[in-house]
């Protein structure tokens, strides 16, 4: 079945990486006993999977789907687990908590220590509650399936739901990306929690992000100060901390780190056999990738401001190191690279 078939259960064989990272990120980040929230569960696949694979913790899968909960339910007993409602204590610590409620009525009811936030399209509005309902230092993970308004091509529904400008250039995925980080940032900053980013990415059709709550308005200050604008001018990038005049600009964007590159290091040690080539290339790619400045260039639009053949990627990245300057290649695109060099310099070096 494949993805967006609302009239049956929703199951995307897409998103196999998706909840691979999951499972590593869980490996790697989840303490003992955590209670973690499978919020829009669909098949159950991501509860379920973090159940067998990952390490211990108090699952609970919800889908308010009539036919979805009851595939959940099946999948759990396929799996050789148990299913407990809701409000009936768990006898084994592999017993996964289910329930069919509306996510926005489920979760004033409790505190989870992570909670997941996989919708059809924009995670945005459920942000504000889960950001509450997470515990001291609890995890807070969304995809966003949305890419066409967070990539610029729909800009209205961008700012509508995120108020931000988007912006479709070469570097649109990573601009889609920041705009999603920003906004969840902003959301939470309204109620004086700060969610930090410890892992954002792209991949093929979605974004994802996962935040470490912190429940402080200073710290959530100190993040909102990592929130500016990127202008894109005359086919060079720079960065504001002001809304910018013109038309070339995107934001409000997250303009700090997206990831620990100790972290994704870490997932890669702890990849089994059962992870998928998408995941291990993902993360081979990120384990590499320069983490500033907050974009990158695409040939096209090299070739295109400088009036040349694109240059080939790998050897732009090559050419680059050697002449001193910092450079990596990009997870969003085969023909986007990272560099400190502005637009001057890579003129030179490229020609
Ligand atoms: C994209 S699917 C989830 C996919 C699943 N996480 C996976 O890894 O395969 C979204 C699910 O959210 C459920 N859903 C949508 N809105 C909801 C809400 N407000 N409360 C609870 N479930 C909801 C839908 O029934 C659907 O099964």
């Amino acid at each position: 079945m494949g993805p967006g078939t609302k009239s049956q259960v929703f199951y995307n064989p897409a998103m196999v990486s998706n909840r691979d990272v999951s499972v590593l990120y869980a490996k790697c980040r989840a303490k003992g006993n955590w209670r973690m929230l499978d919020g829009l569960a669909g098949t159950g696949a991501r509860g379920i999977r973090l159940a067998v694979e990952g390490p211990e913790m108090n699952i609970h899968i919800n889908d308010r789907g009539a036919g979805a909960y009851n595939i959940i339910l099946k999948n759990i007993r396929l799996n050789g687990l148990k299913g407990i409602r809701k409000n009936i204590k768990p006898n084994d610590d592999k017993d996964i908590v289910t329930s069919k409620q509306d996510l926005y009525a489920l979760l004033p009811t409790g505190k989870w220590d992570w909670i997941d936030i996989d919708p059809y399209g924009s995670p945005i509005i459920f942000v504000d509650q889960a950001a509450q309902r997470l515990s001291g230092d609890g995890v807070l993970s969304v995809t966003a399936t949305d890419t066409a308004p967070l990539c610029g091509t729909f800009s209205k529904a961008c700012r509508r739901r995120y108020m931000a400008k988007p912006l479709n250039t070469g570097c649109r995925h990573e601009t889609g990306l920041r705009i999603l980080v920003g906004a969840v940032i902003r959301r939470a900053a309204v109620t004086d929690i700060a969610l930090t980013p410890e892992l954002a990415y792209y991949q093929g059709h979605f974004f994802r992000a996962y935040f470490r709550k912190a429940g402080s308005a200073r710290k959530a200050d100190a993040l909102l100060k990592r929130v500016g604008y990127l202008i894109f001018n005359g086919g060079e990038y720079s960065i504001s901390s002001d809304c910018p005049a013109g038309k070339s600009w995107a934001g409000p964007l997250w303009l700090g780190d997206l990831f620990e590159r100790k972290l994704i290091r870490e997932m890669l040690a702890k990849a089994d056999e059962y992870m998928s080539k998408d995941t291990l290339k993902l993360l081979g790619i990120l384990s590499d990738e320069l983490l500033q400045p907050p974009y990158f260039y695409h040939t096209d639009d090299i070739a295109r401001t400088f009036r040349v053949e694109p240059p080939r990627t790998a050897a732009a990245v090559d050419v680059l190191r050697e002449q001193g300057f910092k450079a990596s290649l990009v997870h969003y695109d085969t023909k986007g690279f990272r560099t400190d060099a502005g637009l001057k310099d890579l003129r030179k070096v490229l020609e």
